[in-house]
Parts: C-alpha cells; structure tokens; sequence
C-alpha cells in the first residue's frame, strides 16, 4: 500500500464507539426519559444487562491519556466513591425494579485505574453490585477489569478471580524505554510477566494486553521489540490502539511536538511491525484494532458475526441494556445514550441528592437506530446491505476509495476488503449524516490512521 493513500486518508474523523458520536449528541434524555428507555429495552423477561463501573482514580497521569480520570495519591478517596457508586446503582434499582430481575451478561471495571482501590474495596463493590442484582441470576456474568501493572497487586486479582471475574486487562502500552519516559509512564516487561503468572496462577481465563502505536519515540525497530516481548508473555488477546491526540481536550498531550508523533503512513507503519509477527504467531485480526488467539471468546464472537462495538471499543456480546455507573460513565439502550457528571465532585453531588447525575445524551430516532446498526455492520463484519438511495450515493460519496480499491460495492453490498481495513472510521463517515452535514471548523476528533 502507497504512503500516499495514508496522506490521502489520513484526516479527523470519529472512532464510532457509538452512533450517532458524542459531539453529535444534541437530544439528551431526561431523567424520565432515560428511565423509561431502560425499562423499555428490559421488559422481556430475555433481555440482557452489562453494567460498566468507571473507577476513575490514578496515581499518576500518563501524558498520552485520552481517559477521564482523577489523578490522586490519596487512596482514602475510593471508598466513598465505591459507597456513591452502589448508591447510583440502588437509584437505578428503585426506579427500574427489572433491572435486577434481568440476566446480567458482563460486568466490567474500567477506568482511570481501578487497580487504584484495594482488594478489600474491589471485592466490597463487586459483592454489592451482585447482591442488589441476586435476583437476576448474576452467578453466570463475565466479569472483566482493567488493570495498570503498576498498581495492581496478587491479592486484588485473588479478590476478583473468587467474585467469578475471568478477563483481566493489563495496560501494557509500550516497553520501549525512551517511550516510557516521555509519556510518563515506566514499567518493565519483567512487572507484566510476574502479574500474567499471578493471573494464570488465580485462573484468569482471558489475559488482554493494551498497546498503543503513534506514541513519541517508537519507531519501527522498538515495536519489533515490543511484539517480541509481547509474544513472549502471550497474552490472549491484544487490543492495539492508534494513539488518539486530541490536545484540545486533553491539555497534557501538548508536551509532545509534532515533529516526535508519528502520522500518516509512518503511524501505520508502526502498526504493521506488531501486526506481522501477531498474525504470524496464529493471533486473528479482529475489527479495527483487536487480535485474539482463535479459540478465545472475542475471536469466536467474530467468527460467529456476533462483534459488537461499544464505548469499551470491541465487546464479544450485545446486551439489551448497557449501564454506566460512576463519574462519566456512558449507559447504552436501544434507542437512548446517557453520560454521567464527567466532574466528580459534581457527580459526588447529585449522587448525594438522590439524582440521575445526566451530564449529557441522545435519544436516537430511528435514522439514527438504523445508521447506527450499518456503522455496526461494518466496524465490525466489514460488510453492509445499503437501500437503493444509499448505493447510488455511496457510489459517489465512497468514489475515491472504490477507485484506490479500499471498499467494494457490488449491487446494494459494500464490502471492506482487506486493504480498506486501515481505512474503516473513513468508510464508516458514510453512514454519518451529522459528520457529514458538518465538517467542523475546529477539530473534533483524533486522525483516522
Ligand atoms: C483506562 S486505561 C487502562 C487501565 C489503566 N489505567 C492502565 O493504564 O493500565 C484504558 C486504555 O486506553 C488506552 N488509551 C488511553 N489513552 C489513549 C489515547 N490517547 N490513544 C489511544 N489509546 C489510549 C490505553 O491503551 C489504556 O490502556
Ligand atoms: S493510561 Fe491508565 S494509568 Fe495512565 S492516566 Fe490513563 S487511565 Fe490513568
């Protein structure tokens, strides 16, 4: 592939970990109106429920950090937040009994770090969480944590591993020393190993690593090291993410200059010296971003046509309702998105007032419903059935990338064909009717390469 189909493509556009994407959001639903969208989507007895709880606290900030977090030392600060954090999940109770009366699927622990709360804490917040939900059966959930190796101890993954917790996610990044240093973030590969063995040891079932390529210092040589360390812990699946700047809303990024990130076809580069050896090594190619060994439940799920694609990026299972809990959580229904407070003094606030702490949402109309599931489609099969009315504008709209061969239309069937994978958030702008209408003055979102 040219470089200069990278220079070509290589533009800010949306992530699609939601549709329509979050600066688009313009119709937040009330109190009322949210509750009711949670009580819709769970009226079957059938209906499935994720819960997401954002632990926000970390002992340090890693520059290139696009999460929402509180950076602190004070470790006292987790317990009153795992206390506010059961207390949204009772308000939600009370005003939506089924919620508890309903299949819990996952229940996953991300963050800011939430490796940052003891093992006590993390196994009183998972048994709150699970005895406010015993009715739904919730001895069959996936349980799921994201863990920054720097924090995280044997006993804090004993503490979830008895809770019935089975994935683990270790922030790996990079191992690259120059890199390490410039983001702020230092950890050796010796620190990963010991804790892959303690959770092999505790019968984690699923071990994730998170890389990040684009990040100042690599270059092609420190990720042919990083694949080599990598494959030597071997994890089970890796989830390896293009370095989203954004300095606009993430000031701390501003420490790097242009001229030590990598862009364009450089960037890509970087991904396809970890990608070579992965595949070699018999690891799968998943969505945009995600490799898994054949047999876990991710590339099952993808061989299965099952993918789906939410906030946490690429997820093995779509559940009916997906409910944030915790300062700037985002919640998921069929026809409703919903954030919490994203300041958390506020979210301690309203939490303490007995509110839906709503920061912001959308109620999704049904173009939204129906664009949303083709975004789907092709995030994460590669392959949409458009109507009549879209071929002919994709034809026209796609034209560049039809002719450079990165999507393919035959009839009304657009296909993403091996080269266009790179390409994905590009072709998927297609389905983008606010993308679309408004190209923003100002930037909105990270590169798409
Ligand atoms: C909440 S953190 C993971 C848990 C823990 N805090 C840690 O860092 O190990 C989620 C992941 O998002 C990814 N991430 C954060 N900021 C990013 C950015 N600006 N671009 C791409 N990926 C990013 C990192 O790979 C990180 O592991
Ligand atoms: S990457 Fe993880 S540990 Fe670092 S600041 Fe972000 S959330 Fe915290």
């Amino acid at each position: 592939m040219t470089s200069t189909l990278f220079a070509k493509y290589d533009v800010p556009v949306p992530r699609y970990t939601s549709y329509p994407t979050v600066p688009a959001w313009h119709a937040a639903p009330t109190a009322a109106q949210w509750t009711a969208s949670l009580q819709r989507a769970l009226a079957d007895p059938s209906a499935t429920l994720s819960l997401y709880v954002h632990l926000p606290f970390c002992e340090s900030l890693c520059t290139f950090c696009g999460c929402n977090t509180v950076i602190t030392r004070d470790h006292g600060r987790s317990s009153p937040y795992i206390d506010r954090v059961l207390s949204e999940l009772d308000m939600y109770v009370r005003m939506v009994p089924s919620l508890a009366e309903r299949q819990l699927s996952q229940l996953h622990l991300g963050g800011g770090t939430p490796t940052f709360a003891s093992a006590e804490e993390l196994a009183r917040l998972v048994d709150g969480i699970l005895s406010r939900l015993a009715a739904s059966g919730s001895g069959r959930f996936t349980g799921s944590v994201e863990a920054d190796p720097r924090v995280t101890s044997a006993a804090q993954l004993r503490a979830l591993r008895e809770r019935r917790f089975t994935r683990l996610s270790l922030g790996v990044q990079d191992f690259n020393a120059e890199t390490q240093r410039l983001v702020n973030r230092i950890q050796s590969p010796a620190l990963v190993a010991s804790l892959v063995t303690e959770a092999r040891a505790a019968g984690y079932e699923s071990i994730n690593f998170d890389l990040i390529y684009g990040l100042p210092g690599q270059t092609p040589a420190s990720m042919q090291r990083l694949a080599d360390e990598v494959l030597r812990l071997a994890p089970d699946r890796l989830a390896v993410y293009s370095f989203a700047r954004v300095p606009w809303i993430k000031p701390a990024q501003r420490k790097f200059t242009d001229a030590q990130i990598p862009v364009a076809a450089e960037k890509r580069a970087l991904y396809d010296v970890i990608r070579r050896p992965l595949l070699a090594a018999g690891y799968l190619e998943l969505g945009m971003d995600h490799f898994a060994r054949p047999d876990d439940p991710l590339a099952r799920a993808a061989a299965a046509g099952t993918l789906y694609r939410n906030f946490q990026g690429y997820t093995e299972a779509r559940t009916n309702v997906l409910l944030g809990l915790g300062v700037s959580a985002i919640s998921e229904s069929a026809d409703c998105y919903h954030q919490n407070e994203k300041v958390i003094a506020v979210y301690d606030r309203r939490i303490d007032r007995n509110e839906i702490p709503t920061h912001r949402g959308h109620v999704l109309s049904a173009d939204d419903r129906r664009r949303r599931e083709q975004i789907v489609a092709v995030m994460t099969r590669f392959a949409v059935t458009l109507d009549d009315a879209q071929a002919a504008d994709a034809r026209e709209f796609l034209a560049p990338m039809l002719e450079d061969g990165l999507a393919v239309l035959e009839g009304n069937e657009l296909r993403v064909p091996a080269a266009g994978r790179a390409f994905i958030r590009n072709i998927a702008t297609f389905f983008d009717e606010y993308f679309r209408a408004s190209q923003p003055a100002a930037p909105m979102y990270s590169r798409s390469i």
